[in-house]
């Protein structure tokens, strides 16, 4: 199949790749770029676990095709800490607050939380848990990925973190 010549923005990082008009944009990263955060969970788009930024938005990956990502600027997982390696406030969160269990969705939940909080920097309980619902997890319950998305707020804005949870 003939392939098409793609020039993007991953994670800060000019690349120019020639591609399978086929190939899914997860699969794009995962096997081109040997990004393999944004995991495949059900490629039908209802896990989320692919999520990536793209463009200011958040983006189920296996939702669209390599070449439509020509030109845009995405972010993964990979992407999140500073280039020192320190941690960004949501990983941070997921740490202290327990956010993940077996991890297989926190990459999509992270880069979700991340533009979730972009949009409303202080997002109550219920925004969160709608702003969230993209993504699903079958191991927390939910409970602490809330208030890993809490913790981060909070250090965002340079106030008081809550207390770690249990
Ligand atoms: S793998 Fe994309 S939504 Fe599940
Ligand atoms: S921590 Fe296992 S799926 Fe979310």
């Amino acid at each position: 199949m003939a392939k098409a010549q793609i020039a993007l923005k991953v994670n800060g990082k000019a690349v120019d790749a020639l591609v399978e008009p086929r190939t899914l944009l997860i699969h794009f990263l995962r096997e081109q770029l040997n990004l393999t955060g944004p995991h495949i969970g059900c490629d039908t788009s209802h896990c989320g676990a692919c999520t990536v930024d793209l463009n200011g938005k958040s983006v189920k990956s296996c939702t669209m095709f390599a070449v439509q990502a020509d030109g845009a600027d995405i972010l993964t997982i990979e992407g999140m800490a500073a280039p020192d390696g320190t941690l960004h406030a949501l990983q941070e969160g997921f740490r202290e607050m327990h956010g993940l269990q077996c991890g297989f969705c926190t990459p999509g939940m992270i880069v979700r939380g991340y533009r979730l909080l972009k949009e409303n920097p202080n997002p109550s309980e219920d925004e969160i848990r709608f702003g969230i619902s993209g993504n699903l997890c079958r191991c927390t319950g939910y409970q602490n990925i809330v208030k890993a998305i809490q913790f981060a707020a909070a250090k965002l804005a340079g106030a008081p973190v809550k207390e770690a949870a249990e």
